[in-house]
C-alpha cells in the first residue's frame, strides 16, 4: 500500500503523526517562500505545506501543476487559529510535507477542477474521467454505492436471492423500442437486449426460487429526457405467494430503511391513492404531493352556459372541465398568464381561462376575467365556493378531452408549485394503485398500461367483455412527482394470459411464436407471484438532489443516445458486417 491515510480522513486526532498521502494536485499556491498544495483523493482534500528548508522537496513542489499525481510524506500539525477552514473535513489541520514525488504528470485539464467553470455537458462527458474527479461528482457515485449496499443488505436479510438473467435475449415488451444485436451464427436473426428482466424473473418464480432480486441493466430505445437513459439500472424484485399488500409493505420497508440509513430521513406510512383519484385531484398518475394545489371538477356548473368552450366538454362524457385555484395568484401579471397559456398548449390545451378574485364581496364586479360575462353568477359562485376561492386568488380552468385537461392542469399545478414556491416539505412518497389494465391506443385497439403480464382484478370473461373498464393489480411507488418504481401481481394461469393477449390483438399463432415459452411455463405449475422494479438512477437522482439522471451515472449517454467519450455507436468495417450477414442500405438523398 502506497498511502497511510486518505486525505479526507485526516483530523486533529492525528496531530504530530507522520502520514503518507497519494492523490492529485487540486490547487497550488505560492505564498512568498512557502508552497501550499491542496491534495485531493476519493475521500476529500488535505492542505500540505512545503517550506524551503528541504531544497529538493521544495523544488518538486514548485514544479507540480494541477492534476499531477503525487505521493508525499509529512507530519500532521494543527493549523494556526486564523487559518482553520470550516468547509474542509481536514480543515483544522495541515501537513508539513518533507518528501514529495511526482507519480505522473498531467497536461492542463480541458476544464479547471478547482474553480467554477461553465463548461458544457458534452465536454464533461468527453472527458468524464476528469469530470468524475470533481468532489461533487464523486460524492454522488459514492452515495449511489451506499444506496445499492443498503438495498442489497435489506433484500439479503429478507431472504431474496440475487440471480442474473441474460442480456442477449428476446424482446420483452415494456413499451419501448428494442436494441437489437445481429447474430453471426443465425443469419438474419437478432437478439434483443432486455427492456427489463420481466419474463425471466417470472420464470424464476415458476422454477421455485420464491424471492428474487437483481440490480439489472435494462435497455430501451426511446426518446430521452432528464429522467431517462437508453441504458439504465433497475432494482428488480419478484416474489411468490405474496399479495400486493405484502409486496408493497416489503418494498416500502426497503425504501424507508434506505432513507433512514443514507439520508437520516424518517418516512411515515406511505399513503395509497387510486389511479382515478390521482388523476382527478392532481391530473397525474405520479402526483407531487409536496404541492398543495388540487384540480376540482366543475362540469356540473357549466352544462347549460352559453359559452361553448365550457358547455361542450361539460356535456361530453369523454371530456372534463376542471378548475385549479392558486392562492395569492391574483397579482399575477398578464404576461405570466400568457406564458402559462403557452405552457399548457404543450399538452394540447387550446386555452387557459382564468378568474382573478379581487373582491368577492362585490360579486361579478370583483372578478377580473375574460369569461365571467359568459357564466351566470349563481354558477360562478358555486364554482368559487367549491374551489375555496378567497380574495387575492386566481382560478384557472381547463375544458377539453379528459386526458388533455388532466395533463395540462396537472403539469401547470407542478409548474406553479415551483414558480410560486408552494412546496410543503421535502419528501412526499406514496403508492398509486388500481390502475386500469389498458389504455386505448391511437389506432383504436387496446395497449397494456403496465405490461401484458399484469393480472387484472376481474375474471377473464369480464375482462374480455369490457377491457376498457378493467382494473389491474398493479402499483407504482411515487416520490416527489417521479415514478420511482412499479410492479404488479402477475398472471399465473395460461387461460388468463391468453385472454389478455387476445384483448391486445395478439392472436394464437403470434402468442405461440413470441411467448410460447411463457405459456409453456404457465402450464407446468406456475405459482401465484408478483413483484416490482425500482429505477435505481431515478432513486439516486432524487436522493442526491441531482437535476438529471446523467449526473448519477458514471458514464451516461447524451440526449441523442451516444457516448461521446468512446465515440459509440461507431461504424464497423465491411468484414464484420459480412460476417453478420448485414448489408447497409445506400444512404439516399431523401434520407
Ligand atoms: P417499468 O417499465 O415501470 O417496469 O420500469 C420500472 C422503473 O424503471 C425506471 N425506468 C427508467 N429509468 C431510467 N431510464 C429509463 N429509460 C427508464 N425506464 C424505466 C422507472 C420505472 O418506475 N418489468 C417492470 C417492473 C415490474 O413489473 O416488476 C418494469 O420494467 O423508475
Ligand atoms: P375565447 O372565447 O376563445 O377568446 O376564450 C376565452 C378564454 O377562454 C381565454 O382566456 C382562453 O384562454 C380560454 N379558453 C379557450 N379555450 C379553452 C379551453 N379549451 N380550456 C380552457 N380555457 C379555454
Amino acid at each position: 500500500m502506497m498511502r497511510s491515510h486518505y486525505c479526507g480522513q485526516l483530523n486533529e486526532s492525528l496531530d504530530g503523526q507522520e502520514v503518507t498521502l497519494c492523490g492529485w494536485v487540486h490547487r497550488r499556491r505560492d505564498h512568498g517562500g512557502v508552497i501550499f498544495l491542496d491534495i485531493r483523493d476519493r475521500e476529500g482534500m488535505a492542505q500540505v505545506v512545503f517550506d524551503p528548508d528541504r531544497a529538493d522537496t521544495f523544488a518538486t513542489a514548485d514544479r507540480v501543476r494541477s492534476e499531477y499525481v503525487v505521493k508525499l510524506t509529512g507530519r500532521v500539525r494543527l493549523r494556526p487559529a486564523g487559518a482553520v477552514n470550516p468547509n474542509m473535513a481536514s480543515g483544522a489541520i495541515e501537513v508539513l510535507g518533507y518528501e514529495l514525488s511526482v507519480l505522473n504528470e498531467a497536461e492542463t485539464p480541458p476544464f479547471p477542477l478547482n474553480e467554477y467553470s461553465d463548461v458544457g455537458e458534452e465536454t464533461r462527458l468527453r472527458y468524464r474521467f476528469i469530470d468524475l474527479r470533481r468532489p461533487e461528482m464523486a460524492d454522488k457515485l459514492r452515495l449511489r454505492s451506499r444506496i445499492t449496499s443498503s438495498i442489497r443488505g435489506y433484500l439479503d436479510e429478507n431472504g431474496f436471492l440475487d440471480v442474473e438473467t441474460p442480456i442477449l435475449t428476446r424482446a420483452t415488451p415494456e413499451g419501448a423500442r428494442d436494441y437489437l444485436v445481429p447474430s453471426r451464427t443465425h443469419p438474419g436473426n437478432f437478439f434483443a437486449l432486455p427492456q427489463s428482466p420481466q419474463l425471466f424473473k417470472q420464470l424464476l418464480m415458476v422454477a421455485g426460487f420464491d424471492r428474487y432480486y437483481q440490480i439489472a441493466k435494462c435497455f430501451r430505445d426511446e426518446d430521452l429526457r432528464a429522467d431517462r437513459q437508453p441504458e439504465f439500472t433497475q432494482i428488480d424484485i419478484e416474489t411468490s405467494f405474496l399479495e400486493e399488500s405484502d409486496i408493497m409493505g416489503l418494498t416500502e420497508g426497503m425504501i424507508r430503511k434506505l432513507f433512514k440509513e443514507v439520508l437520516g430521513v424518517e418516512f411515515g406510512e406511505f399513503p395509497h391513492l387510486t389511479y382515478a383519484e390521482a388523476m382527478r385531484r392532481y391530473g397525474s398518475d405520479k402526483p407531487d404531493l409536496r404541492i398543495a394545489l388540487e384540480l376540482v371538477d366543475v362540469e356540473d356548473q357549466l352544462k347549460a352556459v352559453e359559452f361553448k368552450v365550457f358547455s361542450g366538454p361539460a356535456n361530453d362524457p369523454q371530456c372534463r372541465v376542471a378548475a385549479l385555484r392558486v392562492p395569492g395568484g391574483a397579482s399575477m401579471p398578464r404576461s405570466k398568464i400568457d406564458e402559462y397559456t403557452k405552457f399548457v398548449g404543450i399538452y394540447g390545451a387550446r386555452g387557459l381561462a382564468y378568474i382573478k378574485v379581487n373582491d368577492r364581496a362585490k360579486g361579478v364586479e370583483g372578478l377580473q376575467s375574460p369569461i365571467v360575462k359568459n357564466i351566470p353568477e349563481a354558477n360562478l359562485n358555486a364554482i368559487l365556493d367549491r374551489v375555496g376561492a378567497v380574495d387575492g386568488d386566481i382560478v384557472f380552468f381547463g375544458a377539453d378531452k379528459a386526458k388533455v385537461v388532466s395533463e395540462a392542469l396537472g403539469a401547470l399545478r407542478v409548474r406553479l408549485g415551483h414558480d410560486l414556491e408552494l412546496l410543503t416539505g421535502q419528501w412526499a412518497p406514496l403508492w398509486v394503485i388500481d390502475f386500469p389494465m389498458f389504455e386505448e391506443s391511437d389506432e383504436g385497439g387496446f395497449a397494456a398500461l403496465h405490461h401484458p403480464f399484469t393480472a387484472p382484478k376481474c375474471t377473464a370473461a369480464e375482462l374480455e367483455a369490457n377491457p376498457g373498464a378493467a382494473l389491474s393489480r398493479a402499483y407504482d411507488m411515487v416520490l416527489n412527482g417521479t415514478e420511482l418504481g412499479g410492479g404488479s401481481i402477475r398472471i399465473h394461469r395460461k387461460d388468463m394470459q391468453q385472454a389478455v393477449f387476445r384483448v391486445l390483438g395478439i392472436e394464437a399463432a403470434e402468442q405461440e411464436e413470441k411467448f410460447g415459452f411463457l405459456l409453456d411455463a404457465l402450464k407446468f405449475g406456475a405459482p401465484p407471484h408478483g413483484g416490482l422494479a425500482f429505477g435505481l438512477d431515478r432513486l439516486v437522482m432524487l436522493m442526491t438532489g441531482a437535476q438529471s439522471i446523467r449526473e448519477v451515472i458514471a458514464f451516461p449517454k447524451t440526449q441523442s443516445a451516444a457516448d461521446v467519450m468512446t465515440q459509440a455507436p461507431g461504424a464497423v468495417d465491411a468484414k464484420a458486417l459480412r460476417e453478420l450477414h448485414i448489408r447497409l442500405r445506400e444512404q439516399t438523398k431523401a434520407e
